[in-house]
């Protein structure tokens, strides 16, 4: 136990990520428990900086955990990279005496934190993002519930595709990780997916939609990864070349909302309490992730140089069925 840490932050940064709660709700349950007081810091860096910092109880976290989105609030602050800028955070900290942050984000927001640890302040990572993005962890809290809220409106998007005998292309977020569109895509018998500018095809996704028609399908589904090919772009090429009509969907932010699935929930639970942990052990600059059962924590420098996901032990399905 690390006796200076009497008083730790926690802040939540970049996009929410349904589960974002759960974590926090672990955090301040297991240091209370712990003997230390918790501080929630508003709307991310932003909020450290512009002093937005609050105490949080037992009772300020009850009731949170099945609640979408963040209770402390999130923003993106570009300025966090400047040091000046990151000056008025720290004193905002020492005001409040506050010893340690926990920053739950993705990795804009751990690049905060370990600049922070970098100035003396003691910080850990958690990694909260739709995305699933972070190499240093299997799953990132919020990607399994944006999944399954993927698979929800996907199957209603069926529905009316099948009714119509309609293609509709359907966008779905993830930054450039391709995770959301592969096991979307799989999930939803989707007939292609489009998860890479390299791996987009025209005429295979011309031929796949033929051989299908030639079986007596009618309805097609093609999911597409945000960041890759213009949505309208293939839109067109459907037109042009099939007698199906297109339609577009872009999911948005519908994708980041709602109530954190159970998986999500007890990652987060996991996560934040090992992040308590290692706080607690004197850690600081690393992340925490989770690969099979087990819970690791990485140095956010070598986090950042891991190479990044690509769904590896999917992708080939893409090409089997
Ligand atoms: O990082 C989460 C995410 O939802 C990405 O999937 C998406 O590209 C981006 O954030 C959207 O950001 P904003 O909410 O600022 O438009």
């Amino acid at each position: 136990m690390n006796h200076q840490i009497k008083k730790i932050g926690v802040l939540t940064s970049g996009g929410d990520a349904p589960g974002m709660n759960a974590a926090i709700y672990a955090i301040v349950r297991h240091a209370l428990k712990s003997g230390i007081e918790v501080c929630g810091i508003l709307d991310g860096y932003k909020g450290l900086v512009e002093g937005h910092i609050v105490p949080l109880t037992y009772n300020d976290v009850s009731g949170i955990m099945n609640r979408g989105g963040t209770i402390l609030g999130t923003a993106r602050l570009p300025e966090f990279t400047d040091a000046e800028v990151r000056e008025i955070g720290i004193k905002q900290l020492q005001k409040n005496q506050i010893d340690a942050v926990i920053c739950i984000g993705g990795d804009g927001t751990y690049m905060g934190g370990l600049r922070l640890s970098e100035m003396g302040i003691p910080c850990i990572g958690v990694p909260g993002t739709i995305d699933n993005d972070i190499p240093s962890t299997e799953f990132t809290i919020g990607f399994d519930t944006c999944l399954n809220t993927i698979v929800d409106s996907v199957d209603k998007i069926r529905d009316t595709a099948n009714s119509h005998h309609r293609c509709i292309i359907v966008e779905v977020m993830g930054r450039f990780c391709p995770d959301l569109a592969i096991r979307s895509g799989l999930a939803c018998e989707s007939e292609y997916i489009i998860y890479s500018k390299e791996n987009y095809n025209e005429q295979e996704m011309l031929q796949t939609i033929k051989e299908n028609q030639e079986k007596g399908k009618k309805d097609f589904v093609i999911i597409l990864a945000e960041h890759t090919v213009p949505i309208h772009e293939i839109e067109k090429v459907i037109k042009e070349n099939t007698n199906l009509e297109p339609r577009c969907t872009v999911l948005g932010h519908v994708q980041r909302g709602g109530r954190p699935s159970a998986f999500d929930r007890v990652l987060a639970v996991r996560l934040g309490i090992y992040a308590v942990d290692l706080i607690l052990q004197g850690e600081t600059g690393k992340c925490v992730g989770h690969f099979g059962e087990e819970l690791v924590a990485t140095e956010i420098l070598k986090a950042n140089e891991l190479p990044k996901k690509q769904a590896q032990e999917i992708k080939p399905c893409v090409k089997k069925i």
